[in-house]
Order: C-alpha cells, then sequence, then structure tokens
C-alpha cells in the first residue's frame, strides 16, 4: 500500500483494477511446453510468493488478493519474521514452504510471484518456468546483462507467462504519454532527460534492520545462494542494494523504470550505446555502488538520445521522471503528473543585425515576414498557451499491472511486459554500469542482440 493511502482505499481502487480484467481462461498445471488449458473464468488460481520482503508486502502481494479468484496458498523467505507477517497477511491462509524449491515443486501453485534480491531472478524464474508455473517477476530482470537471453529462452520454450514487475508502464499517464508521442503532437523528438534524485537514508536504501534479525531468524545461506561467499552480515543481507553481490546500484534499481518506461512510451526496443560515469561521493562507508551517476544512451534508429541521470546526496531539482522533448513540445512526467507545453519558439536576430550596415538592418526589420517572426507584438497566439496536464486517477499501477499479469494467466494472452522487454530495459542499466567499469563508451550490437565485448 502506498503512503497516503488507507486501506479501504486501496481495497476499492483494487477492485476497480480487478474488475478491468476479462475473466475468461487459464492454463493451470500444465506441464512446461503444453499447450495452454483453458478452464472456467471463476476457477481459482493458486499462487506462491518467493521472497516476501518490503516490495511485496507493501503493495505486491494486496495487489494480488484483491483480484477474485486469487489466493496466495504459499510463501518462503530467508528471513523468519517476513514469512510471519506475510503469513499474517493472508489471514492465515497461506503455508511456510521454507525453501523455494519445495514451493516450486507443489503441482497445486499455478503461478508465482518472485521478488527476492536481483542476483536470485535467474535461477528461481527459469526454474519456476521450467517447473510449469507463471511468473510475475519483480524488476529489474537480470542481474547481469548476460543473464538476459536465458530469461527469454526459458519464457519461450516453457510456454508458460512471464511478466516483469515494471509496474509504471501499466498507469493510465504512461499510455497517455505513448498515445501522445504517437500522435505527434510533440514533433520530432531527439532528447530525452530523465532523473532519479534522492537524499534520505532510505532512499539511499539504508533501511532499518529489524531487532530480532540474527543468524537463528535470517537463513544467510539462502540469502547468498549464487552470489559469492561471504560472512554473514545483516548489512548485506537487509541493505543488498549497496552491494555488486546482489545488485547494479541507482542503475538498476531506479534507471531501470525510466528505462522500461521510456522503451514502452518511445516504441524503441533498445540503446546502441551508453556513455556513462559514476562516483560514490559521500557513501563510501556503506556503498560499494555509486552514489551520483549521470549517463547518456543513444538511439540512432529511433532518432533521440536520453540523458539519465541520479545522485542520493540531493533532491530538490527533481524526485524522478523524465521530459521528453520535441520540435513542437515537451512532454515533463513527474510522479503523478504529465504536462505538455507546446514549443513557441520566436526568433530573436535584433542583436545579430544591429551589427549590419544602418540601411540593411532597416531593411530588414520592413519585412513583414521577418516582423511576423521577430516582433513581440506579432507573435503568434500560441505563445500564450499554456498547454495540457493529466494527473493519474484510478487504480495504482501495481494493481493494474497485476491485473494484466493475471488475465495473461487465464486468458494465456500475452505478457504486457515480457522478457526481451524486461531484458532490453535492464541491459541499458548494466550498460550504464559497464561503461563506468570500462570508463569508456559501450555498444549494443542490434542485429545479434547483444553487449559489443569490446
Ligand atoms: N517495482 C517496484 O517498484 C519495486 C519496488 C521495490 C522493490 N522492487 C524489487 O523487488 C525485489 C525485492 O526487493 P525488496 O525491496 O522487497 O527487498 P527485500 O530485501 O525487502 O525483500 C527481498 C526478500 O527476499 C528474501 N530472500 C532472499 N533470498 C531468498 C531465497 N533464496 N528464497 C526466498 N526468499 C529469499 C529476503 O529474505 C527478503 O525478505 C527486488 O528485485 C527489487 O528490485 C521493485
Amino acid at each position: 500500500m502506498k503512503p497516503g493511502i488507507n486501506r479501504r482505499q486501496f481495497m476499492q481502487r483494487s477492485l476497480v483494477g480487478a474488475a478491468a480484467a476479462p475473466l475468461v481462461a487459464r492454463s493451470v498445471g500444465a506441464e512446461p511446453g503444453a499447450a495452454a488449458r483453458p478452464v472456467p473464468a471463476n476457477d481459482r488460481i493458486q499462487m506462491g510468493i518467493i521472497g516476501v520482503g518490503a516490495r511485496v508486502q507493501s503493495g505486491v502481494m494486496q495487489s494480488a488478493l484483491a483480484h477474485p479468484g486469487v489466493e496466495i496458498v504459499g510463501v518462503c523467505d530467508a528471513y523468519k519474521g517476513r514469512v510471519a507477517r506475510a503469513i499474517e497477511r493472508t489471514n492465515g491462509r497461506a503455508r511456510d514452504y521454507g525453501d523455494w524449491r519445495a514451493l516450486l515443486a507443489d503441482p497445486s501453485i499455478d503461478a508465482v510471484i518472485i521478488a527476492t534480491p536481483d542476483h536470485w531472478h535467474k535461477d528461481q524464474t527459469v526454474e519456476a518456468l521450467a517447473a510449469g508455473k507463471d511468473v510475475y517477476l519483480e524488476k529489474p530482470m537480470t542481474l547481469t546483462i548476460d543473464e538476459g537471453p536465458e530469461f527469454i529462452a526459458a519464457a519461450d520454450t516453457s510456454n508458460r507467462i512471464l511478466q516483469i514487475g515494471s509496474q509504471g508502464m501499466s498507469s493510465k499517464l504512461q499510455q497517455t504519454a505513448r498515445e501522445i508521442v504517437k500522435s505527434g503532437k510533440l514533433g520530432k523528438i531527439t532528447l530525452i532527460r530523465a532523473t532519479y534524485d534522492r537524499n534520505t537514508d532510505s532512499g539511499a536504501w539504508l533501511y532499518p534492520i529489524p531487532p530480532d534479525a540474527d543468524e537463528k531468524t535470517v537463513n544467510w545461506e539462502a540469502f547468498v545462494g549464487p552470489a559469492p561467499k561471504r560472512p554473514f552480515s545483516l548489512e548485506r543481507f537487509f541493505r543488498w542494494r549497496c552491494y555488486w553481490d546482489y545488485s547494479g546500484g541507482i542503475s538498476t534499481d531506479l534507471f531501470v523504470h525510466l528505462m522500461t518506461t521510456i522503451h514502452y512510451v518511445m516504441d524503441a526496443e533498445m540503446a546502441d550505446m551508453v556513455m556513462a560515469t559514476g562516483q560514490n561521493y559521500l557513501h563510501k562507508k556503506t556503498h560499494e555502488v555509486p552514489d551520483t551517476l549521470v549517463a547518456a544512451a543513444t538511439y540512432p534508429k529511433e532518432g533521440f538520445t536520453v540523458s539519465l541521470g541520479g545522485t542520493f546526496n540531493n533532491s530538490s531539482a527533481s524526485q524522478s521522471g523524465f521530459t521528453i522533448m520535441g520540435t513542437e513540445g515537451a512532454l515533463v512526467f513527474r510522479g503523478n503528473e504529465l504536462v505538455f507545453t507546446p514549443e513557441n519558439p520566436v526568433e530573436g536576430n535584433g542583436w545579430i543585425v544591429a551589427s549590419w550596415p544602418s540601411a540593411l538592418e532597416e531593411a530588414y526589420w520592413a519585412d513583414p515576414e521577418v516582423q511576423k517572426r521577430e516582433m513581440p507584438n506579432t507573435w503568434p497566439s500560441a505563445m500564450n498557451s499554456e498547454g495540457e496536464s493529466w494527473s493519474e486517477v484510478g487504480p495504482d499501477a501495481t494493481i493494474v499491472h497485476m491485473s494484466r499479469f493475471i488475465d495473461s494467466v487465464r486468458t494465456r494472452k500475452p505478457s504486457s511486459e515480457d522478457a526481451r522487454a524486461g531484458h532490453h530495459a535492464a541491459a541499458v542499466a548494466h550498460m550504464v554500469n559497464e561503461s563506468i567499469k570500462r570508463r569508456m563508451p559501450v555498444y549494443w550490437d542490434r542485429d545479434t542482440d547483444v553487449l559489443r565485448k569490446a
């Protein structure tokens, strides 16, 4: 649940979202790769959740539970306190499977939500798809750029639904932004400025650690899994985004939201080059990952460049969002508002012609075309146009995104954010980190859809 939304409002919004999902057919318990088996619309979807941490318990599980027929029957997590709290949130209906592989082995579970730290995403998703489950996987899809093709292959061969959880793209505002861009209202778009800025401990992922967390309540081995072996650390466990073993920092945690949106709104597939710089200026004691990033990603085929900026040291300029800049207007997206401002360029050559011989200057200003273009009292009325704005109304984006997943599970309609979209959005974020590491631009080969090695 989002701050500022009480439980009743959340449930009301949830039901609006749920009603939007047509309930037609679903495939349950099919073998991996088997054709979808339609079942009656009112049949239940039994869901399991792998990783019931902050994201799941602050909105994702409530979004799933808001849908009639959806039941959360199983959970697992590496910290006991979260398991207990999640089961409480299902009114005791969910069972603790202890281990994620045990949860996947239960044939009565149709679909899983995976919301573990990023270093677990690949193994758990690939195994879940192979076990015949439909998967809602939290963003970013990958921990490394090389993992992408494995996800795509697993989704393609399993014939299961894989939806990545970048909920923003399901918001009404982002859909409106996409329609505006498609309509041509912005003219020729050449630059998108995107930012993600914060300036709090919580914003920098220095979350409070539960006082009962210790080697008895935290399963360190289960957390580390495929990551490098390290001594027990509550900081690593609860603040994993600060460490390269489990996360790509600002770029993969936050820029990935921006990139998903930009790809969606602009109907763009993938950048061809990323050049970036990243420094850790103020968080050296707590973060391996940089606290300040600036990057440029170019899309020559689509004809625009994206500038990305993010810092944990100041949030006054913006919190997060982007501005799409076209020759006819700009579309600014911040928080819950989308604003279109028409572009009204007025030429101003007065200071140039003032250096001409006076007869030529006089002749210049006598030209009616010049007057129309350059004299304030003849500026077109569009100069005074205030533009348009839209505010987010209706259900929260996570609810709508979950509705789309549940709709796909029931109808076998393709995922609204599939493995390719998840791979490309995350790949741009990984290219940012790769460019910082290599200290040079990095290139994507769009023909073979892989990062160029050098
Ligand atoms: N879409 C969004 O807006 C959004 C917002 C926040 C987080 N997220 C994503 O959600 C995921 C989880 O983030 P979070 O903030 O909830 O982190 P978190 O640390 O609060 O939760 C992750 C949970 O996974 C558990 N876990 C770790 N290894 C496990 C294993 N092997 N088996 C079972 N459970 C295991 C941990 O114990 C923890 O409770 C991340 O991928 C993150 O990027 C998305």
